[in-house]
């Protein structure tokens, strides 16, 4: 099977992204990170691509005058480093629908909750806010939408009555870290399939047993 060739795209922190390149070192994920894209400088998911090794670029979305122009250049970092699957991993930005066509079925996201319970920003907020007992993370396919493409995997934490969004999000993060790698791996292994919208229900996910 070739090896899942990887771009990543980030904002921040990038604790995503350091899940990835762990796994891949400790050969718990046959991938290459073949880029790494932030749209903020001096961010610390830059310095940890090259502490990895791993080559990155800044593309700061305000050098841009639309979004599609950003997108554009976006896509064409990406597409030089044959990138097969782009991973948003703490991305802040809305991809435009031409960077979708790009890589049709071909990205996926991480999100601080049990989509489609509280999308957007602000997740662990909202989940707090509206008092749910169990949140979680999602990892998903990227569609047009904000969140709401098709959920390949998730993960269930349960919301403490002492929680507050530093606590409750923490214990978020530690399991996104394990979710991602686990969908990527699977990824990697062919095994994720999306079954097409039909009679009214909408496209779905199946993880094809190992083979
Ligand atoms: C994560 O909580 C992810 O779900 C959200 O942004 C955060 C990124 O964290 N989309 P990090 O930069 O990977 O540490």
């Amino acid at each position: 099977m070739p090896t899942l060739d990887l771009g990543v795209l980030v904002s921040g922190n990038g604790t995503n992204l350091q899940a990835i390149l762990d796994a891949i070192a400790q050969k718990k994920l046959d991938a290459r990170v073949r880029l790494v894209v932030s749209n903020r400088p001096g961010v610390r998911a830059l310095e940890r691509a090259e502490s990895a090794g791993v080559e990155s670029q800044v593309v700061d979305h305000k050098q841009f005058s639309s979004r599609e122009a950003f997108d554009t250049a976006l896509v064409e970092a990406l597409r030089a480093k044959d990138v097969e699957l782009v991973v948003l991993a703490g991305f802040m930005r809305v991809l435009t629908p031409q960077f979708l066509e790009a890589f049709p079925g071909r990205i996926v996201n991480i999100h601080p909750a049990l989509l489609p319970a509280f999308p957007g920003t602000n997740a662990v907020r909202q989940a707090l806010d509206y008092g749910v007992k169990i949140t979680g993370c999602s990892v998903h396919f990227v569609d047009a939408g904000v969140d709401t493409g098709p959920v390949i995997l998730q993960r269930a934490i349960p919301v403490l009555d002492a929680d507050d969004e530093i606590s409750l999000g923490e214990r978020i993060h530690r399991e996104e870290h394990a979710l991602l790698v686990e969908v990527l791996a699977l990824i990697a292994a062919r095994r994720v399939r999306v079954v097409a919208a039909s009679s009214g229900k909408r496209a779905r996910v199946v993880i094809e047993p190992e083979r």
